[in-house]
């Protein structure tokens, strides 16, 4: 059984859901179809990963009832701004063909406008206030971050999705999530980043790690389902990205099986505090600036 955990505002979400980042719009409906097939019953998109159409293809395809699934996406920066985030909700509903979202998320920091990023999450706090999504929550915040954006907000973010895997475990993060009430959810929580192509040659790929192989061996599962174990017994969500079905499947297949005490601390000194992918702290104007069709 997939886990579920509950939100700072008694939301429930299910602990693993399947990731679309880089999931090519012409292969993302059938990965959620077979996902949702599978048993997946969260799905993790984002304004700008260009596939919520195909996200909500997949929904309708599956036969599965709407009220099953949780979906979760995001706004992207060019959209922050009060009027322009409530604008993005519309979006993003059309494009996924829902009314309702569970979990609607800020998809980073904007450091070079941050109170763009704080009138963008107080246009969640509305959609919130009007039940037209469920959670609100941001993506890639640091504590400094937060920090700022509770002085300026009310509502505490029900979740922050960070990278997160055994190389950059980030477990000050963590325990600023915890003394707050925010839920730790992992994106590239497999490490994908460690070993995407063309993210950098010199990248050292947590999945060809040897101490995960040992725990993977010891156990008799694949390393994925270690790092996923790890991350369930610790109590966060993640979000494997697959669009292989035989991987959607292995990557659901990690409710059967437990990593001792020791295990999972062999895996949490693994961490090597250096994030693979990009600082928050760094405004990336060009990114920043792609715009988000229309519906
Ligand atoms: P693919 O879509 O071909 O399965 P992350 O979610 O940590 O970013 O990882 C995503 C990357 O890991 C993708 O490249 C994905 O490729 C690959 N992947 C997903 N599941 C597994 C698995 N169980 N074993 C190995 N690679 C996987």
């Amino acid at each position: 059984m997939n886990p579920t955990l509950t939100l700072n505002n008694g939301v429930t979400m299910p602990a693993i859901g399947l990731g679309v980042f880089q999931s090519e719009p012409a292969e993302t409906s059938q990965a959620v179809r077979t996902a949702l097939e599978t048993g997946y019953r969260h799905i993790d998109t984002a304004a700008a990963y260009g596939n919520e159409r195909q996200v909500g293809e997949g929904i309708a395809a599956s036969g599965v009832d709407r009220s099953e699934i949780f979906v979760e996406t995001k706004i992207w920066v060019s959209d922050y701004g009060f009027d322009q985030t409530l604008h993005a909700f519309d979006k993003a509903t059309g494009k996924l063909g829902l009314e309702q979202i569970d979990l609607l998320i800020l998809h980073q920091p904007a450091t070079d406008r941050f109170p763009a990023t704080v009138e963008s999450y107080r246009a969640l706090e509305k959609l919130l206030a009007q039940g037209r999504v469920r959670a609100i929550g941001v993506s890639n915040f640091t504590p400094r971050h937060l920090t700022d954006l509770f002085a300026a907000t009310e509502v505490v973010p029900a979740v922050n999705q960070v990278e997160l895997h055994p190389y950059f475990a980030q477990p000050e993060l963590q325990a600023f999530h915890a003394e707050h009430g925010i839920l730790t959810q992992a994106w590239s929580p497999i490490g994908g980043i460690t070993f995407y192509p063309g993210w950098g040659e010199e990248r050292v790929s947590v999945m060809d790690d040897e101490t995960i192989a040992a725990v993977a061996k010891e156990h008799d599962r694949s390393p994925a389902q270690v790092m996923l174990r790890w991350h369930l017994q610790q109590g966060r969500s993640a979000i494997p990205k697959s669009t292989n079905p035989e991987r959607i499947a292995q990557n659901f297949a990690v409710f059967d099986f437990e990593l001792s005490a020791g295990e999972l601390a062999r895996i949490d000194a693994l961490d090597r505090g250096v994030r693979s992918g990009p600082d928050p702290d760094v405004p990336r104007p060009e990114r920043f600036a792609m715009v988000i069709p229309e519906a």
